[in-house]
């Protein structure tokens, strides 16, 4: 399936969520607002995907710029939706035998019940 093109089709969750999906030309946000449209009343949103970060200038301008920060998934929740948590959350890894901080876009947003 693909997210964007995902529609709820009258379907509705406790708990809508993905991790580290990354649509190119900033189509996170309208898949955001895709996702919401699947959240019960009273449930939640949750988004993570990769921040920005200079240890990713190995990759592509384009994928480069298919990375977010959680802020910028605003515009895709709807107005019934309260944001609360929209920060980068660190994260070590090691990459090719080396230790670097990564910083997580997360985005969890509830809908009003
Ligand atoms: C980096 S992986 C993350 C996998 C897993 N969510 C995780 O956190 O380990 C990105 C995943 O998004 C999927 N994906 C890429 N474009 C997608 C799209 N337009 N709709 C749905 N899934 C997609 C890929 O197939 C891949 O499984």
């Amino acid at each position: 399936m693909d997210a964007r093109r995902f529609a709820a089709d009258g379907r509705s969750f406790d708990l809508v969520t993905t991790h580290f999906l990354h649509p190119p030309d900033h189509g996170m946000v309208d898949v955001v607002r895709r996702l919401a449209s699947a959240v019960a009343p009273g449930g939640h949103l949750l988004v993570v995907g990769h921040a920005p970060s200079p240890a990713f200038t190995h990759l592509s301008a384009s994928h480069r710029d298919a990375m977010f920060l959680a802020a910028d998934l605003l515009p895709g929740l709807p107005d019934d939706f309260e944001a609360l948590v929209v920060e980068q959350r660190p994260r070590t890894t090691i990459r090719d035998g080396e230790t670097m901080q990564l910083h997580d876009a997360t985005l969890l947003a509830r809908r009003a019940g």
